[in-house]
């Protein structure tokens, strides 16, 4: 039941610490990852592991491209990611010692499906599928696989299910530079340690974001913007917004600004861009500054100690200094929440969206 929640979509925003907390259960010790949570053979598996290849959906495509900054930058290993539809009609190349991963909430996408099928036969080292549900097609048709334990998630938006993805390819990208150059990132893990605390302090933003999610109400289009891992993040607030307010929402790399969209930026238009205090943080600024200097309304989610402040033609909403590895993590709160509220205000059915099903299980 939603409880003391109007939506459900809002209970599983906040459930998100406690479900990353059972997601990390059990899979770390001490400073280090454990790598036999993704199976017995995984070891092996991860050591013959020379690049990845990730195939997903939607929200879990989204996850999928943030882990692509984490395994070239953490784990030393070349990644493509895609989506479903497009993968299982190519004539993919499969490098030898080619490690191919689904993502999926729910296991049952018709297209993740047929991409994992087709894969099979194509010669990669082994299938690792991150999944939600147990027992699921994905699931009992993978080599291996990693539950993301976020429970049921009954709002059609995905919120802690995608939060939970990153947690395990977080763990998948320990895993594979602890098999492949026996190397720790003890950092890293302490700060999974710590990951639900600064969650919880992040919902606690949630009085300050509904406010600002006034301003939304009667745009008809939205621009997003983040760079790096951040650029994900990017596309899956741009997606959330879409697809519970209806409003038309792009998200863009901020440095790809001045090649186009930067002449949709004027007085109407709002730019959401998350800036966590990391070494893109002094492009991201020079990226705003053109983005103010035209006009547009600005609202961003930063980093507590970057200095950036509320101002004309800016709002800014500080968030707690996180590890930089997680950021795009934690930043992904904000974004849900912000789309919620301004769904709530629209009046549109939140946990239902027109035209959307929660699993999509055929083609
Ligand atoms: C959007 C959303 C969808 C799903 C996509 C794939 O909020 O939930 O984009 O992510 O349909 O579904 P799964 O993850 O079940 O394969």
């Amino acid at each position: 039941s939603k409880g003391e929640y109007r939506h459900y979509m809002l209970k599983e925003i906040f459930e998100q610490p406690r479900v990353i907390q059972a997601a990390l259960e059990g899979r770390l010790s001490g400073n280090s990852v454990l790598i036999e949570s993704f199976g017995p053979d995984a070891q092996a598996l991860f050591q013959k592991t020379r690049q990845v290849h990730i195939i997903a959906c939607g929200t879990s495509y989204h996850a999928a491209l943030v882990a692509r900054y984490w395994l070239e930058r953490y784990a030393g290993v070349p990644v493509q990611v895609e989506v479903a539809s497009e993968y299982r009609y190519r004539h993919p190349v499969v490098p030898e010692g080619s490690l191919f991963v689904t993502l999926s909430q729910s296991g049952e996408t018709a297209d993740t499906l047929a991409a994992l099928r087709f894969a099979k036969t194509l010669g990669y080292v082994g299938t690792l599928a991150i999944c939600n549900v147990p027992g699921s097609s994905l699931v009992r048709e993978s080599d291996t696989t990693l539950m993301t334990r976020a429970g049921p998630e009954i709002g059609v938006a995905s919120t802690k299910a995608f939060t939970t993805q990153l947690v395990a390819l977080m763990l998948l990208t320990l895993s594979i530079s602890k098999a492949r150059h026996q190397q720790e990132h003890a950092g890293i893990v302490e700060a999974l340690q710590t990951l639900a605390k600064v969650c919880e302090q992040v919902l606690v933003l949630d009085g300050q974001i509904e406010q600002l999610s006034q301003a939304f109400a009667e745009k008809h289009h939205a621009l997003f913007l983040g760079r790096g891992a951040h650029y994900p993040i990017a596309l899956e607030g741009a997606l959330k917004l879409k697809e519970i307010s209806y409003i038309h929402a792009e998200a863009y790399p901020a440095g790809e600004l001045k090649h186009g969209p930067l002449a949709l930026v004027d007085s109407e238009m709002p730019v959401i861009s998350v800036a966590p205090n990391d070494d893109l943080l002094e492009k991201l600024k020079s990226n705003l500054q053109e983005v103010r200097a035209r006009g547009g309304q600005l609202f961003v989610f930063a980093d507590e100690n970057v200095g950036i402040r509320s101002q004309d033609n800016i709002q800014v909403i500080e968030l707690p200094h996180v590890h930089e590895a997680l950021a795009p993590l934690v930043y992904t709160l904000p974004l849900q929440l912000l789309s919620y509220h301004v769904a709530v205000l629209k009046g549109t059915d939140v946990d239902q969206p027109r035209n959307l099903a929660k699993s999509v299980t055929v083609e």
